[in-house]
């Protein structure tokens, strides 16, 4: 069977109403928190990706039982302190960096050697990052030569609470420090850039020890040693990052109008509803209502005529991390060019993002100015594409696979996009639901 995928038509006028699957930040949280808690914890809607299975993995073997089933997955935790494995264990976060990053803080205190290690794209990425302030606690992390995976962790029982100031804007650290706070006795302080903040919402919703004070630029967090975790029953709304490709087909495509129903619009992770506002997309945020500290919504896109470039101001990127891909091709239909600044994070990523970005947008014909953290995109509204387009050797990730096969279906040409399978680590529905819009009612 081919892994690719051939795409030599753009896609005909729709008017459909559809959901997108359960919000990949959320699931793992909610089995590492549910892993922790005391009984049941039952999740509806939870993403089952390979990210998310490899997160069920990890807690087996930590001791915990779950089971897991499309209508309901349930995880039966032991506690705060019931992990149960034998020494020298190998967890892999196979190509999640939140797995990885977070279940790190979560073993802060393990007594027992444990070795992470993760696919070929996560064994590239920056592991120092979250090493150095789990280290400040007590525990041992050794990385790899190159700050990276393979690691182990060696935690303490002696840990120390400490001040963090995380300031690239990554979740992951911050939600990293945040778990090995919990396990530490003392007051263990952050001061945290602005990023998505689904660990926060959910300590608070479980009543744990943590405050949190939001200023303007960062949010100032206070954690303390948790005793115990309530069991977590939890009905997953929607990924507005896999929403996010739809969102883009629908507005680079012909007299269309989409909704998406049941969208997590946690303020922290909309930065693309603003960037493609100021850029004259038309987007209605519709029915919204509060669910566990996050706000869901349906969010309605009608086709959008007259795309204008933008200077994009860099305090939405970390609100957009994932979006970037998706939000370059918008920059390529635009009128004028579009300035992306401060995005070295980018290249942090699956793949080095920034880089990919350039690469689809050149491909298709258009200029681009990359620099280290920077990228100015050339925009063309009446860009036409016929030549042939091959995508391939980009780390199987799976935003760079999703975000060509929109290319391909809203500027045409004739596409032939490799490693489908990349779709599974986050949304494998992506191309089931690529034909529900293409099929006319
Ligand atoms: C995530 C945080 C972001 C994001 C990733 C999911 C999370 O990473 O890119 O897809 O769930 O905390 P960083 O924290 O590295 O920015």
């Amino acid at each position: 069977m081919t892994n690719s995928i051939e795409i030599k038509k753009k896609i005909n006028k729709f008017n459909k109403k559809i959901r997108v699957s359960g919000d990949k930040s959320l699931s793992i949280r909610w089995v590492l928190f549910s892993s922790l808690a005391n009984g049941e914890s039952k999740a509806k809607n939870l993403l089952l990706s390979e990210d998310v299975l490899a997160a069920f993995n990890a807690i087996r073997k930590l001791g915990i039982k779950s089971k897991i089933n499309t209508k309901e997955c349930v995880i039966y935790g032991k506690g705060i302190d019931g992990y149960k494995y034998n020494n020298k264990l190998t967890l892999d976060a196979k190509n999640s960096g939140t797995l990885g990053r977070l279940i790190l803080g979560l073993l802060i205190n393990t007594p027992k050697l444990i070795k992470l290690i993760g696919d070929k794209s996560l064994s590239k990425r920056d592991f120092k990052r979250i090493a150095d302030p789990l280290n400040k606690f007590g525990a041992k992390i050794k990385l790899n030569k190159q700050n990276n995976l393979p690691l182990t962790i060696l935690g303490s029982q002696n840990l120390k609470p400490i001040r963090y100031i995380e300031n690239r804007g990554s979740a992951q650290c911050k939600s990293s420090v945040i778990f090995a706070g919990m396990r530490t006795n003392g007051t263990t302080i952050i001061k945290a850039k602005k990023s998505r903040n689904h660990t926060e919402l959910l300590s608070k919703h479980l009543s744990l020890p943590i405050k949190i004070k939001s200023k303007k630029n960062y949010d100032l967090i206070k954690i303390q040693k948790v005793k115990k975790i309530h069991n977590l029953n939890y009905d997953i709304p929607s990924d507005i990052s896999s929403a996010a490709f739809f969102i883009v087909l629908t507005a680079l495509s012909k007299n269309s109008k989409l909704t998406i129903t049941n969208v997590n619009i946690n303020p922290t992770r909309t930065g693309i509803i603003t960037i493609l506002k100021k850029m004259g997309v038309k987007i209605n945020i519709k029915n919204k209502r509060v669910y566990k500290g996050e706000i869901i919504a349906n969010i309605q896109v009608i086709s959008s005529n007259n795309i204008k470039a933008i200077n994009c101001p860099p305090s939405l990127n970390s609100g957009a991390i994932d979006e970037f891909l998706i939000i370059f091709l918008v920059a390529a239909k635009a009128k004028g060019i579009s300035y992306f600044k401060n995005l070295e994070e980018l290249n942090q990523k699956e793949s080095p993002r920034l880089a990919w970005g350039a690469k689809i947008l050149n491909k298709m014909g258009i200029k681009t100015i990359v620099k280290k953290n920077s990228i100015k995109i050339y925009g063309n509204p009446n860009l036409k594409i016929n030549k042939k387009i091959i995508i391939k050797d980009f780390l199987k990730d799976h935003r760079v696979f999703m975000s060509s096969v929109i290319a391909a279906l809203t500027f045409g040409g004739s596409w032939t996009i490799h490693d489908k399978d990349s779709i599974k680590t986050s949304f494998p529905r992506f191309l089931n639901i690529i034909n529900k819009i293409k099929k006319n009612d």
